[in-house]
């Protein structure tokens, strides 16, 4: 997706969150399969990333710069992932024609699903195949705003690194799944990736992609309603949230803020299924698998599993991933396994596809 040139190895998987850089390095195994090589986390101030949008640079790239140097990493070549408005994913069906057609005529044709100028976008998309029941062919198209391209790709050079690849936090996720879960056709998954300000939703039918669609909820409501109901400060509300306890306030109503937030989150995701299933024939989904920071709220993963009926589990990036538990603690594989869903996505992209 949205690539640019210059892929010869792998490259490091680095997922620009707006409350944590996620930094994740592989290497393919001759035998099948993936070792992990190295693992960071830096956290940036939540005013460095809004709604999607850097807005200081250094210290995100100050971040990238700790994660390289703390990691000792070697590689220069970083993939990236984008979500949010910026970001179409949309599967369209056109008439069957031939590749060169196809080329020529996706421009304006792409031009009625994208909502800003069609010059401002990046515009990539694949031929998933052809509806056997209308003989069109079904495509998936994929525009993100060029402006947004360039501040990751930026900050990723502001570090003195090389950005290969800048592909949609979506796809990474699915990635990190078909790795990692190794799933059969029969299976109608929803990943949800929650992350401090946005939620990715990825619906796929074994590896098929179905839908997918951001919404700006996450863990940093949490924070927020825990900081109104308390009038405690940022640093007491996320301790709240890891479960420590503060003076004065009662667990129990900690317990009901945390709940209220959660009803709005399964709200987002219910109208996100309403909306898929009036476009699809696909009826049911199996299960959810939750990845993101915020996937750790007490309670969270019981209140979807509950609230939609179907099972609901942390998605565990590591599954499928050799380790050496001297390097990195099979303690801090399973409490972080959650957290690298996107990181791992990208770092298994074959750089060369
Ligand atoms: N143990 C925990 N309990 C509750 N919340 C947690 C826990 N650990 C992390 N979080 C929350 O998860 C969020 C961070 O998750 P994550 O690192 O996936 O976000 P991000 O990728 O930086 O953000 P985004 O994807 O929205 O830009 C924060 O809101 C943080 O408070
Ligand atoms: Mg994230």
């Amino acid at each position: 997706m949205l690539s640019f040139l210059n892929r010869k190895k792998q490259a490091i998987g680095l997922d620009i969150g707006s409350s944590a850089l996620k930094e994740a390095e592989l290497r393919p195994l001759t035998k099948g399969g993936y070792e992990l090589v190295s693992l960071g986390i830096e956290e940036v101030s939540p005013d460095c990333i809004v709604d999607g949008v850097i807005i200081s640079k250094l210290p995100v790239s100050e971040a990238i710069d700790r994660i390289f140097t703390g990691q000792g990493i070697k590689n220069e070549r970083v993939m990236t992932s984008i979500s949010g408005h910026s970001v179409i994913v949309k599967k369209i069906s056109l008439p069957a024609q031939s590749d060169e057609e196809l080329s020529e005529s996706i421009h304006w044709e792409a031009e009625q699903y994208i909502p800003f100028d069609i010059t401002d976008v990046n515009l990539d998309y694949q031929v998933l195949g052809e509806n056997t029941a209308t003989g069109n062919l079904d495509i998936l198209l994929v525009a993100v705003k060029k402006d947004k391209i360039t501040d990751f790709s930026s900050v990723v050079k502001m570090a003195g690194k090389t950005p290969v690849l800048v592909d949609v936090d979506a796809f990474a996720l699915q990635n990190a799944y078909e790795i990692n879960y190794e799933p059969n056709s029969q299976d109608t998954v929803a990943l949800l990736d929650i992350g401090a300000s946005t939620m990715t939703i990825n619906i796929v039918s074994g590896t098929e992609f179905l839908f997918t669609r951001d919404v700006g909820v996450g863990g940093h409501q949490y924070t927020e309603f825990l900081q109104k109901e308390f009038n405690i400060d940022y640093a007491q509300a996320e301790s709240l949230k890891h479960g420590q306890e503060i003076e004065n306030i009662d667990a129990t109503e900690v317990k009901r803020v945390l709940e209220s937030v959660t009803e709005i989150i399964c709200l987002e995701i219910q109208k996100t299924y309403d909306f898929f299933k009036s476009t699809t024939t696909v009826e049911h989904i199996d299960r959810m698998l939750v990845s993101g920071g915020a996937a750790h709220t007490t309670g969270l993963i019981e209140a979807l599993s509950r609230k939609f009926e179907i099972p609901a589990e942390k998605f565990n990036a590591f599954k499928k991933i050799k380790y050496n538990p001297k390097k990195f603690p099979s303690s801090m594989i399973a409490d972080r396994a959650a957290d690298f869903a996107i990181a791992i996505g990208l770092a298994i992209r074959n750089p060369e596809e």
